[in-house]
């Protein structure tokens, strides 16, 4: 069964402060969104890729990407589409051009550019096993809290204000908690239905497996990978060099 990697990528990586689009920023001396694409297309369980590009980098993305691309990947296609504002409206970007014949969806973010193919294949396995939605975690290492932040201090507490940020009101179970990553797998239609009723009632998200929880459908969780960490910051590329040059 045909399945597409939808790879949003528009972001503008304004937190790691390169000046640049954060996919376009070089990890070992290649962007973030080359190793994206070439540990995609690795996997092995993809037949189609489609890339979402910042709109004023369109002509770089494809330039960067058929440079990059070896001769055993060149009978799979990749394209490359505009993002919008949000992530959300990225991803609807490369739905919305998918082969017709697609009939699963793996949304990876170019951002953690290192995931190995291992999680693509536990991922598209659960798919082609009957999940209609698939997403990799990794266990919590720190106790969360839920904080309720400060507004204003009281009369006479400056000193107060500035070190106190906020006040516990209550601790979820850390055993019931996971670290959500990408790619997250969704059966195609179910995964369009999720983005169309989701920009119909104006919610946004931060990944696409909640709108598919909105819509009542179980989400299944496979084991992730710590490889598959987001880059965002410098520290964090700093690690993705690290985890480059030891072995796997
Ligand atoms: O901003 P954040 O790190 O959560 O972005 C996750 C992924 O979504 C990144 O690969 C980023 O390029 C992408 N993104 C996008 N369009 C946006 C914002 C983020 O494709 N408008």
């Amino acid at each position: 069964m045909a399945t597409a990697a939808v790879i949003p990528a528009a972001g503008a990586g304004a937190r790691l402060g390169r000046g640049m689009p954060k996919a376009l920023v070089c990890l070992n001396g290649e962007p973030l969104l080359v190793h994206a694409v070439r540990g995609t297309l690795a996997s092995s369980v993809v037949d189609e890729v489609v890339v979402v590009a910042p709109e004023a980098h369109l002509d770089q993305v494809r330039a960067l990407l058929s440079d990059h691309r070896r001769d055993s990947d060149s009978d799979r296609a990749v394209s490359v589409v505009a993002g919008g504002p949000d992530r959300v409206d990225s991803v609807r970007a490369g739905l919305a051009v998918l082969d017709p014949t697609i009939r699963f969806v793996l949304v990876h973010d170019a951002a953690r550019c290192l995931a190995p193919g291992a999680v693509f294949r536990r991922v598209h396995q659960a798919l082609a096993g009957g999940a209609q939605a698939v997403i990799p975690v990794l266990p919590l290492v720190d106790t969360v809290k839920f904080v309720e932040p400060v507004t204003a201090a009281p009369d006479g507490a400056d000193d107060l204000e500035s070190a106190i940020q906020g006040t516990v009101v209550g601790t979820p179970s850390r055993s019931g908690l996971r670290i959500v990553q990408t790619p997250q797998g969704f059966d195609r239609e179910l995964l369009q239905r999720a983005h169309r009723d989701a920009a119909a009632a104006g919610i946004s998200a931060t990944d696409d497996a909640m709108l598919v929880e909105r819509l009542g459908v179980p989400v299944a969780t496979v084991a992730g990978d710590e490889r598959s960490m987001k880059i965002t910051s410098r520290k964090d590329l700093a690690i993705a060099e690290l985890l480059l040059s030891s072995p796997s």
